[in-house]
């Protein structure tokens, strides 16, 4: 005989004191309301029923009916609202990893090589870098006819500004605010119009160094450059210091060290920094000495991790980004 509707009553009260879970209310839901539920199987009953008994009946099953749906409601809620889907919390099952983002290359070497020299006790310092003719040229002792000034090697503004095509700025923009002894080392993006191809970018990034004091000699510069290199390349790093031209130092070299079976690779520009640059902000030639330094993090970055492309830097694509 089937259960009459007081006893599937009593029967789901029983059932629901004993639901502990969301999932529970869902196996309570579906044995009551589901497709084959008990509430499902009397209303079919009732359709079987002569038509005079079919009133009480359904009155019956309809607030059986309410009380189980309002039942599972109230419960749902007390279980943090959870869908009649979901899946009770399962801790054997892998944890779902948040995407997470990394450093770009060229902001890891950058940090890499501050990093370096803030041991070596330089402040990292910024400028801008949209810049005058004075701290882009000027005063860094390049001549007014100087190729470099020309409008196929600088973007000028309309405004005689101009973006700065080197970080030698920062020299100059430092000194012009501080007195001696000052120690920095300053990164950023610098512009000039060149035709974008694997090694040329209109932009790229640079990180200038400069030490000031009243007795820095030519030594500490190739000391500090000497152990900075082999910091950054490894210990064994064969360095080569080699005479060049930079109209802000003077002597200046240029800086190669030995990569593999491909010889000698320029890395940076260096020199004792130019009396007439400390004469245009304002220092006593005589009174100091110092040196300064110069390097792009691109190419830095691309030996450093064997790419060939300076433009993947620039592409922001994950699948090159994700290596580093
Ligand atoms: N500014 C130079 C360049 O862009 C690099 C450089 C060379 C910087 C020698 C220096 C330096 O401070 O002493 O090519």
């Amino acid at each position: 005989m089937k259960p009459s509707v007081k006893t599937l009553t009593e029967a789901a009260r029983a059932r629901l004191n004993a639901v502990k879970s969301a999932h529970d209310l869902e196996e309570f839901r579906i044995a009551f309301l589901g497709k084959k539920g008990a509430v499902t199987e009397l209303m079919q009953e009732l359709k079987a029923l002569p038509p005079q008994d079919r009133k009480s009946f359904g009155l019956e099953i309809n607030e059986l009916k309410k009380f189980i749906e309002e039942a599972v409601e109230s419960r749902r809620n007390s279980f943090g609202g959870e869908s009649e889907t979901a899946a009770e919390f399962d801790e054997t099952l892998p944890g779902v990893m948040p995407p997470c983002g990394k450093r770009h290359p060229i902001s890891s070497t950058i940090e890499e090589i501050c990093g370096i020299f803030q041991r070596f006790g330089f402040d990292v310092v910024s400028g801008p870098e949209i810049e005058t003719e004075f701290h882009n040229f000027s005063a860094l002792n390049i001549p007014l006819d100087h190729p470099a000034r020309d409008g196929f090697d600088t973007f000028y503004t309309s405004t005689k500004h101009l973006l700065r095509s080197q970080t030698s700025t920062v020299q100059i923009r430092v000194m012009e605010k501080h007195k001696p002894p000052l120690r920095i080392l300053a990164p950023g993006r610098v512009y000039r119009p060149d035709t974008v191809d694997a090694s040329h970018s209109f932009m790229f990034h640079q990180i200038e160094g400069l030490w000031v004091d009243e007795n820095v000699r030519f030594s500490d510069l190739k000391g500090i450059l000497h152990l900075f290199l082999r910091e950054l390349f490894g210990d064994k790093t064969k360095i080569r210091f080699r005479p060049h031209f930079f109209p802000f130092t003077e002597p200046s070299i240029e800086v190669d060290i030995q990569w593999g079976d491909r010889g000698w690779l320029e890395i940076l520009g260096a020199g004792s920094v130019h009396p007439n640059v400390f004469k245009e902000v304002g220092y006593e030639p005589r009174q100091y000495q110092g040196f300064a330094f110069g390097l792009g993090i691109e190419r830095i970055a691309m030996l450093r991790h064997g790419i060939h492309d300076i433009r993947y830097f620039y592409e922001n694509d994950l699948r090159f980004l994700k290596q580093f």
